[in-house]
């Protein structure tokens, strides 16, 4: 790090929001690591330097409850987490330079020293709470671990802060006959000290106003419109609307002590944003960087990219809390929608959606998926859908019909004919090129603000116009005169120009295939300021290889659990679908399940189910439609891949085991909502059944 930076080279520090280390990667996630990725890769091709790093926010009362139930630490509990984070990073391209953890030393030591300068300017109070404790597990309960009936309207297991039936928001002290979600028992008030971030002071208050107003790094604006519009609806006009942030929590709490107050730990958001500190400082270590003159310093830009569910957090508190602790604030905070599939939101806690790992070990391309999204993100606060036929389509049109094409068809006569020799390309033909497309500096601003969909169709624009030249000029009948050679060499020459160039222009979004592209034209040295230079005459290219495959419906149907996966548990076989999406399934590699204990096998639900009604699934040849009745439970809508052993009308009225608390499924042709039982192997298979007498919904144990 001792050359100085050249005129006009910038330096980032980039995040992404720290992900919960109680629970896989889910699409979310990735689409937020795929948008910042292509942001870092962007700046670096513009030969800037990005320090991109991420980590596990590891704290908290549900992963200390979780590592619990698992019969383990936390820290044992969040290192296995960490363990898995590594095959989807790798999978999708993402090139964080530091992946870390808030429950590390150098998080410690940073949120204790951001809380102890707060303190020092008169930021931090104490006041003392009531809340719910639960006396046989021995501590507070926070809002979600409290049920009871709704006060409005009477309904039962309702959570602490809102009722799911009538919509009545309340405290939980409202609640009637509330009971603690981890033992049952009756919560009882008590007091406790707690510790607060004083938001409400007129300094806090007055630095956000311009805070949130102001530009960021290089003249650019801090925050997107909207993200400005609701933090100011936050801010108000007049004093006072901002609430004083409880950043404490009682013991047993897995989290940051705070000085000077045993027993008592930071609120997991207080240290989790200073965990992008902690990650930063700990690359610094790795990489012999000055930390504290790099994250003061006014030349590096502080990014974070983060969803909309936490825009709170990180321009109201985040900013305030480095600002009175003496310290430099965000420059930009990049705020994305969520994901949808198919039009419907992904429930983070169920995990539905597509699943990452199950898109890597169906065999589909990472860059599909990295273009797609980068097509459909505009910068704006909006959510992105990802929709199977409109995926299959957009890539195999843009990707393999336009950009691959162009190689296809010019590059093996090169290789062939001219020993990979590329001759001056025709200038009248790239000037022609030149008008069918925005041009580099436009793209690359598009790229700055984040709107990758309108730079993907301002590249589509000059492969469409280098396709069309390919089309008019023939090579592949130009090829079969010899005497036209030169003009062959020429035409291929031209367009493989036009080739370099949009490989560079979607490098940044296609990191893999750019590479592959680059290395075969012997171009790999090459970033965003040669886009628009020709190939020096003469220049040699290598053979070139199979650049990418087209997507095939199959493999949508398998990412989607469709083809080889009925929505059945035979007892020997296992689901494999679902064995393999979840990763590290010893079912999947064709072993024994490994042990488990009473309370696993109690986490699924199983009821005895009536088939109520029963219908083939048209298009499919494997999947029957059931609508189970389960009782008190209601009905479930499943599709199940028994088909081939069933007849519709066979199964009405037959009673079997239902998994009840399956997380529901998006299938091509509806939603699964649970998962009938079946023994299996490749002779047949068989529904279980449960004697006469036996009534929906009854617990199978
Ligand atoms: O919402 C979440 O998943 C949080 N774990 C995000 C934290 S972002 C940052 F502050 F660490
Ligand atoms: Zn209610």
């Amino acid at each position: 790090m001792s050359t100085a930076p050249s005129a006009g080279a910038r330096t980032f520090f980039v995040t992404t929001a720290l992900p919960y280390a109680n629970g896989a990667f889910h699409i979310g996630h990735i689409m937020e690591y795929i948008q910042a990725d292509i942001w870092v890769r962007y700046q670096r091709s513009r030969g800037h330097t990005v320090h991109f790093v991420g980590a596990d926010d590891a704290h908290g009362a549900p992963i200390m409850i979780a590592a619990e139930k698992a019969g383990k630490t936390p820290q044992d509990f969040v290192a296995e987490v960490a363990a898995g984070r590594k095959p989807y990073l790798d999978g999708f391209q993402i090139e964080f330079d530091h992946w870390h953890s808030t429950d590390t030393p150098e998080n410690v030591e940073l949120s204790q020293s951001i809380y102890l300068a707060l303190k020092s300017q008169g930021l931090i109070n104490t006041r003392t709470i009531e809340q719910f404790f639960d006396p046989v597990k021995g501590m507070f309960l926070p809002d979600r671990y409290i049920k009871g009936q709704c006060p409005k309207c009477g309904a039962k297991d309702q959570y602490g802060d809102s009722c799911e039936v009538c919509g009545a928001v309340y405290s939980p002290t409202e609640l009637v006959e509330p009971y603690s979600v981890l033992s049952g028992a009756r919560p009882e008030l008590r007091s406790s000290e707690h510790f607060f971030f004083c938001l409400s002071d007129a300094r806090c208050v007055a630095f956000l106003r311009d805070w949130t107003r102001g530009s960021g790094g290089h003249g650019g604006r801090r925050l997107q419109p909207e993200v400005l519009a609701k933090a100011q609806e936050w801010l108000g006009e007049d004093e006072g609307k901002l609430a004083d942030w409880d950043i404490s929590r009682d013991a047993p709490y897995f989290g940051i002590e705070i000085p000077d107050a045993p027993g008592k730990y930071f609120y997991v958001w207080l240290d989790a944003p200073i965990g992008y500190l902690a990650s930063l400082k700990a690359y610094c270590a790795r990489s012999g960087m000055d930390f504290d003159a790099l994250v003061a310093s006014p030349d590096v830009e502080q990014v974070h990219f983060i969803g909309k569910d936490i825009i709170y957090f990180h321009v109201l508190f985040w900013p305030a809390m480095l600002h009175f602790a003496g310290r430099k604030t965000p420059d930009r905070v990049n705020v994305h929608g969520f994901i949808t599939v198919s039009g419907e939101k992904m429930s983070k806690s169920r995990g539905t959606g597509i699943s990452p790992l199950r898109y890597l070990e169906v065999g589909m391309n990472p860059d599909w998926l990295r273009y797609y999204i980068a097509a459909k993100l505009n910068g704006r606060v909006e959510d992105v859908d990802f929709n199977p036929d409109d995926f299959l389509a957009r890539v195999n049109s843009d990707l393999v019909g336009k950009l691959v094409n162009i190689a296809s068809r010019c590059a093996g006569f090169l290789t062939k004919r001219f020993d990979g020799a590329l001759c001056a390309p025709e200038p009248q033909a790239l000037a022609g090129f030149a008008a069918s497309w925005a041009g580099a500096d436009a793209v690359g601003k598009m790229y700055e603000d984040l709107d990758y969909g309108r730079a993907v169709r301002e590249v589509m624009l000059y492969a469409d116009a280098v396709n069309q030249y390919v089309d008019a000029r023939k090579p592949w009948e130009i090829a079969r005169d010899p005497a036209r050679a030169a003009e062959l060499q020429s035409v291929c020459s031209t367009a493989l120009n036009g080739f370099r160039d949009l490989v560079l222009l979607l490098a940044p979004i296609i990191p893999a295939t750019a590479a592959r592209a680059l290395a075969q034209m012997n171009a790999q040295d090459v970033g965003w300021a040669r886009i628009g230079d020709a190939f020096p005459e003469g220049h040699r290219i290598q053979p070139f290889a199979h650049l990418m495959g087209r997507v095939e419906a199959k493999m949508i149907d398998r990412l989607l659990g469709i083809d080889e996966a009925p929505e059945t548990a035979p007892a020997a076989a296992g689901d494999k679908r679902r064995a393999s999406a979840a990763g590290a399934s010893e079912q999947a590699k064709g072993g024994a399940p490994s042990e488990i204990s009473i309370d696993d096998f109690s986490r699924i639900d199983l009821r005895v189910a009536r088939i109520v009604a029963a219908a083939p699934v048209e298009g499919s040849k494997k999947l029957l439609q059931l609508t189970l009745d389960l009782g008190a439970e209601g009905t479930r809508n499943v599709f199940s891949g028994i088909s081939t052993a069933y007849r519709p009308e066979d199964l009405v009225g037959r009673l079997t085991v239902a998994v009840a608390n399956l997380a529901p499924r998006k299938m091509k042709f509806g939603t699964s909502e649970a998962m009938v039982l079946c023994a299996g192997d490749d002779a047949g298979l068989y529904l279980l059944g449960a004697d006469e007498g036996a009534e929906p919904g009854m617990r199978v144990s």
